[in-house]
């Protein structure tokens, strides 16, 4: 307590001695026990290491973490890459057998271009992956992570330069449940069966301010999602099939959304949230769970709906994309 107040109160000792022990307490920073990190080189964190369970790696020097760059960390539970605009590589097998891994935040990093396939492979206890705010080009490899952890979330945030999620993606990377927030990223396009093998708990998709594309069968094999969020994407429709788990409907902002599925594909709805009039005129007069829903307010939009043209057995409903931009928050 003392010694802090007193060794605070010469400032201009202080600052004087700054430029001096500043760089070296750095250098320690960046490359703590038991990492080595050569400028321009191959990351090293070689255990086993009693007692490391948090391992934070900030502006590294080094380029490459290479394969098995932790083994024998048995104990690490968390490990953090960020701020560190050198590093452009994480290869193969780096994050590899880690029994009690449990969170990797990798952000930060825009000159990292490349995560190899199977970068991420057996960790069975990973209930936190986000990876944002990097270079890469393509969706990471997630499918050789095989955690049995309940609610895995997955992160991939303002990756500028991913435009595809492709089919498989998510197979094999959790046997359980799982969130997807896969927000601000250079999407364009969802390939078919992109989520097949997993079960969804939540979906959101917000943000991704060039997503178009979502495949009519990017749901199929999936189990959920209860919550999807496509909130500012330049969607234009939905697919038809694999909306009869949704709960929880987002998607303000989303002005390209000129048609929505039948309401009757939505047979759990219990919430949306929409951007315009004509999309709340889908959900109205719902024949169960009236209470549920808080789209009442939508009511006083019924004479646009009237007004919408619509043929009784079609799939879709047709809507006027001439109508106010109003919102229609529940
Ligand atoms: C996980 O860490 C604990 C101590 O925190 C250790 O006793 C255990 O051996 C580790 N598990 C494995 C599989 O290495
Ligand atoms: C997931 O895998 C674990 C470990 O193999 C197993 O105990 C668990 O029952 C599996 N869960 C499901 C839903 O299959
Ligand atoms: C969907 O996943 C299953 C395994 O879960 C696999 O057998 C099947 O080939 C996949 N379908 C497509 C079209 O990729
Ligand atoms: C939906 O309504 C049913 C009965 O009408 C009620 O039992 C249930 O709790 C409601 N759910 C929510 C989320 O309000
Ligand atoms: C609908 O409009 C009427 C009259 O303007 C108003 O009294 C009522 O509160 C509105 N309903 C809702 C749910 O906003």
């Amino acid at each position: 307590m003392g010694w802090r107040s007193s060794a605070l109160r010469p400032l201009p000792g202080l600052l004087l001695l700054l430029p001096l022990s500043l760089p070296r307490a750095l250098r320690e920073a960046h490359c703590p026990e038991p990492c080595s990190c050569p400028p321009d080189g191959a990351l090293r964190c070689p255990g086993p290491r009693a007692g490391l369970t948090r391992l934070s790696l900030t502006y590294l020097p080094v380029k490459v973490i290479p394969s098995q760059a932790f083994r024998g960390l048995n104990e690490v539970v968390k490990i953090e890459i960020s701020q560190s605009d050198s590093l452009e590589k994480i290869e193969a097998n780096a994050f590899d057998n880690l029994l009690n891994l449990s969170e990797i935040l990798i952000q930060n990093t825009k000159n990292l271009l490349y995560i190899e396939p199977g970068a991420f492979t057996s960790l069975p206890r990973l209930k936190y992956l986000s990876i944002c705010n990097t270079g890469i080009r393509k969706l990471p490899d997630v499918t050789k992570i095989f955690s049995s952890e309940f609610n895995f979330i997955l992160e991939i945030c303002d990756n500028l330069h991913i435009t595809t999620i492709p089919g498989n993606a998510f197979q094999g990377m959790n046997n359980e449940s799982i969130t997807l927030k896969l927000y601000g990223n250079g999407f364009e396009e969802i390939q078919s069966h992109a989520f097949n093998g997993t079960t969804l708990i939540s979906l959101e998709l917000k943000q991704n301010a060039h997503l178009e594309k979502m495949h009519n069968g990017a749901f199929r094999g999936v189990t959920g999602p209860s919550i999807l969020d496509i909130s500012s994407t330049k969607l234009q429709s939905l697919p038809s099939y694999g909306l009869e788990s949704i709960q929880t409907l987002i998607a303000t902002s989303s002005y390209s959304l000129k048609k929505l599925p039948s309401r009757e594909k939505f047979t759990n709805l219990l919430d949306a949230t929409l951007t315009y009039p004509s999309h709340c005129c889908a959900f109205r007069n719902l024949p169960t769970r009236e209470q549920n829903f808080s789209f009442s307010i939508f009511e006083n939009f019924s004479k646009q709906c009237e007004n919408t043209a619509r043929k009784p057995n079609d799939e879709m409903l047709l809507l006027h994309g001439a109508l106010s931009v109003a919102h229609c928050f529940s």
